[in-house]
């Protein structure tokens, strides 16, 4: 019989969790168990994803009690958070003290953790899986892209929510670590993937001087569902303009991939700007070049680099948008000057940036092929 492992989705009705749903419902391990909403619990996951109509026809959203019951019930569980960062991490928390509660006393024990709450213990000495060896998560909001609570906190200003838990995740994109040495797995983000795929090489091959200087473009599903005075349709439509440049908080959590993937502590000038269209990213990368290469020498550096990488295709021609959207493919190009380089990165920002770089962590988490569920080419047009 094939193998078939539960999953749960958090941030129900989200546009990430929409593109979770949409990945998992042609996945053939995993198997959406529940997917719980905050809002609509108990309204049709139809209603909030007309487009996914055909896959979940009968499936309702969960509540916060349902999705504790299946944590408790299932001994192997995929959970997958696509809730916003801020109450990400106290939700996981819950749910995993619920998944150890109920793995202590189906083998008699007592569970090692008690904490469900925001501030239980202390950084370092956090529960992992070996009260819950099948539950695996993968976090896709910011919550556990940092190694301490004092880094996340200086970037996001309020407490994290579960600051025991840390030691259990490891940030990456999954083309720069073969293998996380934690049982959970926070995606970097889609700024972050895109920006890394491109800067990575750069540095790790030591190609260039490590000041680079990054403009990356995001669809409007980058900024989620509810709609705000910055990021509403009529606004964004026709129009390009740049926002919290060189003081995004995202640049922290690139800074800190960098180093950990390359390991050059590199400066990164980000400059993010909102695009006119729904789904995607451009991102730019420059920086000196640190020893004479040309451009063709660059591009067969990048294609060595990701030799192994199933999702990176590198190019001789610019990357686009509409090649890589609504898939789990990047594509890279790069050109040198002689002096300076430019690397071009192109990637889905729900997908490759976020729901489905997700998929592929948590394939690896559970010994699958990372690229199972996940091969479907580009839409071509969007
Ligand atoms: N959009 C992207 O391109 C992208 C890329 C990479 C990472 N991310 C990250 O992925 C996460 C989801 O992003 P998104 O774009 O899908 O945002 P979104 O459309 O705003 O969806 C987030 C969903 O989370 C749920 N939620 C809201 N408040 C909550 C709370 N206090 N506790 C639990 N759930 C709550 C809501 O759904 P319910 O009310 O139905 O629960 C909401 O629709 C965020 O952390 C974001 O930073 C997004």
């Amino acid at each position: 019989m094939s193998r078939t492992i539960p999953a749960l989705v958090l941030g129900g009705s989200g546009y990430v969790a929409g593109e979770l749903l949409r990945l998992l419902a042609a996945h053939p391990v995993f198997r959406v168990a529940g997917a719980l909403s905050d809002s609509r619990p108990g309204e049709p996951v139809a209603g909030s994803f007309p487009h996914l109509a055909g896959a979940y026809p009968a499936e309702c959203f969960c509540s916060l009690e349902q999705a504790q019951q299946l944590v408790e019930r299932e001994r192997e569980l995929a959970i997958f958070s696509a809730a916003p960062h801020g109450a990400s991490a106290a939700l996981i928390d819950a749910l995993l003290a619920r998944s150890e509660g109920a793995s202590g006393s189906r083998s008699g024990s007592t569970s090692s953790s008690t904490s469900g709450s925001k501030s239980s213990s202390s950084p370092g000495a956090g529960p992992d899986s070996a009260a819950a060896p099948g539950v695996r998560v993968v976090d896709i909001s910011a919550d556990f892209r940092f190694a301490s609570a004092a880094a996340y906190e200086s970037v996001y200003h309020h407490a994290h929510g579960a600051p025991a838990r840390l030691p259990s995740f490891t940030c990456a994109v999954p083309e720069h670590l073969a293998k996380s040495p934690t049982p959970h797995v926070a995606h970097p983000g889609c700024f972050a993937t895109a920006t890394l795929l491109a800067a990575v090489p750069l540095l790790a091959l030591r190609l260039v001087e490590p000041e680079l200087f990054v403009a990356a473009i995001t669809g409007s599903t980058g900024s989620g569902r509810k709609p705000t005075d910055g990021t509403h349709h009529p606004l964004r439509h026709a129009d390009l303009y740049t926002y919290n440049a060189l003081a995004h908080r995202h640049t922290p959590e690139i800074v800190t991939c960098a180093l950990a993937a390359s390991g050059v502590e590199a400066r990164f000038a980000f400059v993010p700007h909102s695009g006119p269209f729904a789904r995607g990213i451009h991102a730019t990368v420059q920086a000196r070049l640190a020893r004479p290469c040309d451009s063709a020498q660059l591009r067969s550096a990048l294609r060595e680099y990701y030799a192994g990488a199933a999702f990176v295709q590198v190019r001789d021609s610019a990357p686009r948008v509409k090649e890589v959207a609504a898939s789990n493919y990047a594509q890279l190009s790069a050109v040198s000057d002689g002096r300076s380089v430019a690397v071009m990165c192109v990637l889905d920002n729900l997908t490759k940036g976020a729901a489905g770089g997700a998929v592929q962590w948590m394939n690896r988490l559970y010994g699958l092929a990372e690229t199972t569920g996940l091969t479907a080419p580009a839409a071509g047009w969007t």
